[in-house]
């Protein structure tokens, strides 16, 4: 098989910097080389050592002024949600019922999901996003849709259909029985194809009887390296209901954890409002926690804190969370997730933001055998960022010196705009037009 080579500024994390320090964290090429056959990386290097070393005839394709990284990866999203971002108003409760249910009613019709589908992945690969765990709605048709729309691009994607059994509209209801066989079906069909993965994915705790969150927990169990994903402590009244609906468990994660939802790929959304004993209880069990900035600002949900969640050994990607979240960018994530940082009196250093958004994402999905960095054998999906991409932000980083102040910059001014091309297993998938 034919490599191909591209040569940049190559960044990528080794690992998270609170563990080894910001130096040893990560790798830095300044003229770098990424090697690139059979959909994944073959070599990464300098480029001075690299070039004379490939086979004669192998394209080198030169991005000046750009910085290679790791595709993002993006822990908690709702496909379904594309077209009601940007909804006005609202806090989370009165959110779910004004905007989202309704909106979620119409993918029920699978051509219509598959549209938004499309919309959703061009608009996560616009952005450099390449993996993403995925809310779908109540339907099975809607997850079909968004799995075979990931197929096509082959894009490492996980995905489930909402179990939903009360607390919602009839029309965006299942039962417990039905939500059991139509998730089964979907696993069997999508689960482990490719580069697809299933996630039984109970909404949250109040929109499920304790029957139906009983048999989620059973099917977490059935299959080998299947995900579950909800949301966990988001809002207050949202755990005031959760107290009210489960009053016999000790509190919000012990509902899940009374049901077998909780453990290794068990990914809960949010997390803003979690006492010590619930974090404890995440970290013991390897479960995970997406922080969603944008969105937890915009619903006025909270301000997560990420030091203490991750002291208790919780394993933290980053989440948009659109249509909750105000944008797909991972870039725009991490420059709200400074000021939620901020207004706590803490830092988020910039080699940490990376490391949330490629290397941390992967750990928390227990994906870093195949992605989160550049290291051989890793799937070759990455992202070309572009040092020039506004006139301010090429102003910017003419100024910037150090690595650390350029990309603490494209942190906070980057979005998609700054994202000059997407590769998934080794393919183009989206160029700046
Ligand atoms: N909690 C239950 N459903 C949702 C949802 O769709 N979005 C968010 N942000 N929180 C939820
Ligand atoms: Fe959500």
């Amino acid at each position: 098989p034919q490599a191909k080579a591209y040569r940049a500024a190559l960044l990528h994390c080794l690992a998270d910097p609170r563990e080894v320090g910001i130096e040893r964290s990560h790798e830095y090429f300044e003229d770098g080389l990424l090697v690139v056959a059979d959909g994944k990386v073959a070599q990464i290097g300098p480029a001075a050592e690299l070039l004379p070393t490939l086979a004669a005839g192998t394209e080198v394709v030169e991005y000046p002024n750009a910085l290679i990284t790791p595709g993002f990866v993006d822990t908690h999203i709702h496909y379904p949600q594309t077209g009601m971002i940007a909804s006005y108003g609202e806090q989370l409760l009165d959110w779910l019922d004004t905007y989202t249910f309704p909106t979620e009613r119409a993918f029920a019709d699978k051509a219509h999901a598959g549209e938004v589908a499309e919309v959703f992945l061009n608009e996560l690969l616009r952005n450099g996003t390449t993996t993403a765990l995925v809310f779908g709605s109540v339907h099975k048709e809607s997850v079909d849709a968004f799995f075979e729309a990931c197929e096509k691009r082959n894009l490492r994607m996980i995905a489930g259909k909402v179990l939903m059994d009360r607390n919602a509209p009839d029309y965006l209801t299942d039962t417990a029985e039905t939500g059991y066989a139509d998730s089964k079906e979907l696993i069997e069909r999508w689960h482990g194809k490719g580069r697809l993965h299933y996630a039984v994915t109970p909404r949250f705790a109040p929109t499920s009887t304790p029957e139906q969150l009983a048999l989620a927990g059973q099917l977490f169990k059935e299959y080998p390296n299947l995900y579950m994903h909800t949301h966990l402590s988001e809002n207050r009244k949202e755990i005031e209901w959760v107290r009210a609906l489960f009053p016999e468990r000790k509190g919000y994660l012990d509902v899940y954890d009374h049901h077998g939802l909780i453990g290794a790929r068990s990914v809960f959304a949010h997390g803003v409002h979690l006492c010590d004993e619930e974090c404890q209880r995440l970290g013991e069990t390897g479960s995970a926690v997406a922080f969603c900035p944008t969105s937890n600002l915009f619903l006025g949900s909270g301000l997560f804190d990420l030091e203490k969640v991750e002291g208790f050994g919780v394993r933290v990607g980053l989440g948009t969370d659109v249509g909750a979240g105000t944008s797909f960018s991972q870039l725009q994530s991490l420059n709200e997730a400074y000021k939620v940082m901020q207004l706590q009196g803490k830092k988020l250093d910039p080699f940490k933001s990376l490391y949330l958004a490629t290397l941390g994402g992967a750990r928390a999905l227990y994906l870093d055998d195949r992605i989160g960095n550049l290291q051989p054998g890793k799937d070759a999906d990455f992202v070309v960022l572009d040092y020039q991409a506004t006139p301010l932000i090429d102003y910017r980083l003419r100024q910037a010196r150090p690595l650390e102040e350029k990309l603490f910059a494209l942190t906070i001014l980057g979005d998609d705009r700054a994202v000059k091309e997407t590769f998934a297993a080794g393919e183009s998938v989206h160029r700046k037009g």
